[in-house]
């Protein structure tokens, strides 16, 4: 048999560059030195140089549930509730806990996914199929405002959907009627954030919705971020923009675990206002020789992990704990606001409320500046159409502040011309 393009000789592959098959193996000591030799090279998250993508409280106690609770079920498998009954318990538990959090209704459904994306995923999959079987649209459309997060236009891709994007007005936050001139009779879904990613700002979910409602059409409040920071947020006395379940036209919302609910990756929930719409995201398949093969996610085998970690979190820390770490990170953020405003030609874009903020320069080129911050070791993300900066505080930078806004203030007096434009995520 001779080799095929994607299965080359190894000759090939090792004169291509690539990394063979190792003949032997080395020493656990020997492989472990080197991995943490490489980790070195990593963004520096544990000294608060990262403005999203990790979450980290700081707190050695939280740290320590995490690990031990994901050490515990680092060899299980989600896949099979059956065979381990204490993750099918304990999965069920996160969902209700997180449905509550959100207000949703005592006949609402929800299931546990990977993260934001596949919760999306769900969402859009479960609105297509609502929108055939309740009111058979064959050519199904999604519109979502511009700051919305790219897995709406990828759930489309993936799903064989339009993607509908539409603009936003001068405070980044969704033009309504923009929006709706693009609602049609083929539309399945409507989406609004709270929070939006690029500028940290809330959607008019109230809005949105009540209009979806009048259309007939299901409302997607994206709350990946804003579910774990936002009722908390009212918890401590602020006044919030409604934003979940008590709106009747939010008939569902995305939930990330993962991001301020601060536990380890993997881990969000997709609720539903009704537990009937779930059904359509269950693939159920039993014409197959091992028996009926029936689950709600995209992945087969499944960490199980993430699952037992949410439940240990929330269960550690509870709405007292949340509601604590949020005090101080509202506490930071507003170092952390004040400080770059006082900084020459600094200006914060738009009207964020919470933990995350981009801002841009009047006076210099903001991406020069960032290019700085990267070179001091700092993670910034960048946003355009204006020009931004863009960060996501987690509570571990408030160990960090005086240090970030101290090279912020050396980078505005010195800098050059931009080199990088675009941090993405490729
Ligand atoms: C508002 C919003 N929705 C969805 C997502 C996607 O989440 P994930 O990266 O966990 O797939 C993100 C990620 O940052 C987000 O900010």
């Amino acid at each position: 048999m001779s080799p095929s393009a994607n299965h080359p000789e190894s000759g090939d592959r090792e004169r291509a560059g690539r990394t063979p098959f190792p003949a032997r193996g080395a020493s656990a000591a020997a492989v472990m030195a080197e991995l943490f030799e490489r980790k070195t090279a990593d963004a520096d998250w544990q000294r608060g140089r990262t403005f999203n993508l990790v979450y980290p409280t700081g707190r050695a106690d939280v740290d320590r549930v995490l690990t031990e609770a994901n050490n515990a079920y680092l060899f299980e498998n989600a896949l099979n509730p059956t065979r381990f009954p204490s993750l099918g318990t304990m999965q069920a538990e996160v969902l209700e806990m997180v449905s509550s959090l959100v207000n949703a209704p005592s006949r609402a459904g929800a299931g546990f996914t990977a993260g934001g994306t596949e919760s999306i995923l769900m969402s859009v999959l479960v609105s297509r199929e609502r929108g055939r079987v309740e009111r058979g649209i064959t050519q199904p459309n999604i519109v979502f405002p511009s700051s919305a997060h790219p897995a709406f236009a990828k759930a489309a891709y993936y799903l064989g959907l339009e993607a509908r994007s539409t603009s936003l007005n001068d405070g980044f936050t969704a033009d309504v009627d923009d929006l709706f001139e693009h609602v049609d009779a083929n539309t399945v879904l409507i989406v609004g954030s709270a929070y939006g990613f690029p500028h940290g700002v809330i959607d008019p979910i109230e809005e949105l919705s009540s209009r979806a409602l009048e259309r007939g059409v299901p409302f997607h409040s994206d709350t990946c971020i804003g579910s774990f920071v936002l009722p908390f947020m009212e918890r401590l006395g602020y006044e919030i923009p409604p934003f979940d379940f008590r709106l009747p036209g939010v008939t569902q919302m995305s939930c990330d675990i993962h991001k301020y609910g601060y536990v380890t990756k993997g881990a969000s929930v997709i609720v539903y206002r009704d537990a009937e719409w779930l059904t359509h995201q269950v693939f159920d398949y039993d014409v197959w020789p091992p028996g009926r093969y029936r689950n709600a996610s995209v992945a087969g085998a499944r960490a199980a992990s993430p699952v037992a970690a949410s439940w240990a979190l929330l269960r550690y820390l509870g709405e007292d704990g949340y509601t604590e770490i949020m005090r101080g990170l509202l506490e930071t953020t507003r170092r952390l606001r004040e400080g770059v405003c006082a900084l020459p030609g600094l200006a914060i874009l738009g009207d964020s409320i919470g933990p995350l903020m981009s801002f841009t320069s009047t006076r210099d080129d903001i991406f020069s500046i960032a290019d700085v911050m990267d070179e001091r070791g700092w993670h910034l993300n960048r946003v355009h159409n204006p020009s931004g900066v863009q960060m996501m505080i987690a509570p571990i930078h408030g160990a960090h502040v005086e240090e970030f806004l101290a090279d912020l203030a050396g980078a505005v007096e010195h800098h050059g011309t931009a080199r990088s434009t675009m941090v993405g995520y490729t």
